[in-house]
């Protein structure tokens, strides 16, 4: 099994550019499936969720290339509508496929596995969604079979939570619905801006993307198209919350900073300097982050979930209290765990945990999630002695050369087999 080992104590000074986001390249990559013809996504990095999805493409009758950071999908020759239970297994967001192969083929079939290390993950406003828009949906045990005999028809959706890929899904599936489509109650994440400025570009009709009411004009005929992805708002909390944790200078490009803004709000208030050049954000961190103002996840343009652990660990290692309320998910503190073994002072009741910052130690630590794992890396930047953090598979699926990063930046991190 391998690790990384990282000795902690040593501040990161460099400047970076932050690769594509993971949760903007995936639905990208499901809309790919509208359009008869190619398209390419430039920016793509390169992350075992984007290899899942590019195999799902593949089974489906895609033809699938990889170039650098530059993907190609031509899904004319499309052949199947079933998306298989291993690899929903493997990445539980393949649920957006959805929404694009009703769309696109009036059918689709797959096996959607329960919960995740983050609790359960339903599909239910997904499903409500594309009821509303005309699928037929037979849930069979775990397996789902979609189909659209009658014709997908454009409709009035009102989400009663703004969750994020059922946003997608509806505006995918919608795509391929006669007439128009209102979605109320939208997610207004950054990434689903993202996927309506693809979605215009492939020959939709898509408006209001980034605010709680969304406008498809649907059934219009599509073609390929080019598109370059936005930069990952999460990676881009990471590397300045590792920067918290460690001190020292980070400079990043290839990020919207106004996408983060609350978490950079967060290292301010810690008493990190925090510049926003436009297209670079510029961090200085020369003492311990203190304590801030009480930390709630919720949805954009909240303080966003999966940060939560990333910037709990920068301030485990720091002064002061802080009180975080994690309302997105129900199982969002397994990192908890680990870090209380590395030193940290944090009390968990419910959605609530409480940070006390003080000093932390190297120790051996396993990942149980994405971001998690990468909370690990950044207190281990920041702890004294060396970290050994294993389960990195989990770190993998949104991390693109996570230690070649960090080692670039001066941490001293190595790959141990
Ligand atoms: C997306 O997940 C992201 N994943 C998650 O990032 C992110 O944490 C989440 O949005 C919230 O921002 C991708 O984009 C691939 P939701 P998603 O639907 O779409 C409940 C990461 O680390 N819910 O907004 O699954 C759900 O259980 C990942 O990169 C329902 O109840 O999130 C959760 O409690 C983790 N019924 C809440 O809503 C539904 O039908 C938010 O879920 C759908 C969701």
């Amino acid at each position: 099994m391998s690790m990384y080992e990282i000795q902690g104590g040593r501040p990161l000074n460099g400047r970076l550019r932050v690769q594509g986001a993971k949760n903007s390249v995936l639905p990208l990559l499901a809309a790919a499936l509208l359009a008869p013809g190619q398209s390419v996504i430039h920016h793509c990095p390169d992350l075992s969720d984007v290899s899942a999805t590019l195999d799902i493409l593949a089974l489906l009758g895609c033809r699938v290339s990889r170039e650098g950071e530059s993907v190609t999908v031509d899904a004319a020759p499309i052949s199947g509508s079933a998306i298989p239970e291993r690899l929903m297994r493997e990445m539980r967001s393949s649920v957006i496929f959805l929404g694009a192969l009703l769309a696109r083929t009036g059918c689709a079939k797959l096996c959607y596995p329960g919960g995740c290390e983050l609790g359960p993950r339903p599909i239910d406003l997904h499903l409500a969604a594309l009821r509303r828009l005309g699928a037929e949906i037979r849930e069979e045990g775990e397996c789902l079979s979609c189909t659209a005999g009658g014709g997908l028809r454009g409709a009035h959706i009102r989400l009663p939570f703004p969750s994020v890929g059922a946003t997608e899904n509806a505006m995918l599936c919608a795509c391929g619905a006669q007439g128009v489509t209102t979605l109320a109650g939208a997610a207004r994440e950054p990434e689903i801006v993202d996927l309506q400025r693809f979605l215009n570009k492939l020959g939709a009709r898509v408006s209001g993307a980034g605010t709680s009411v969304i406008t498809i004009e649907g059934g219009r005929s599509l073609h390929g198209a080019e598109h370059t992805v936005m930069g990952d708002r999460i990676a881009a909390a990471t590397w300045l919350c590792a920067c918290g944790a460690a001190g020292g200078e980070v400079a990043l490009t290839g990020v919207e900073p106004g996408s983060l803004d609350t978490v950079l709000a967060c290292l301010e208030q810690a008493g990190a300097r925090v510049e926003n050049r436009g297209t670079q954000l510029r961090m200085v961190s020369t003492k311990p982050l203190q304590g801030i103002q009480p930390v709630h996840t919720a949805p954009y343009p909240g303080f966003p979930t999966d940060a939560q652990a990333i910037l709990m660990a920068a301030l485990a290692g720091g002064r002061g209290q802080t009180l975080f309320v994690e309302n997105m998910f129900q199982s969002r503190y397994r990192h908890v765990e680990e870090l209380r073994r590395m030193g940290a002072d944090i009390q968990v009741r419910g959605r609530c945990a409480v940070v006390t910052g003080r000093p932390l130690h190297g120790q051996r630590v396993r990942s149980t999630d994405l971001r998690g794992g990468a909370a690990l890396v950044v207190a281990a930047l920041g702890a004294r002695g060396t970290t050994q953090v294993t389960g990195l598979s989990h770190i993998r699926r949104g991390y693109e050369n996570l230690e070649g990063i960090l080692r670039e930046l001066g941490a001293d991190i190595r790959l141990l087999p």
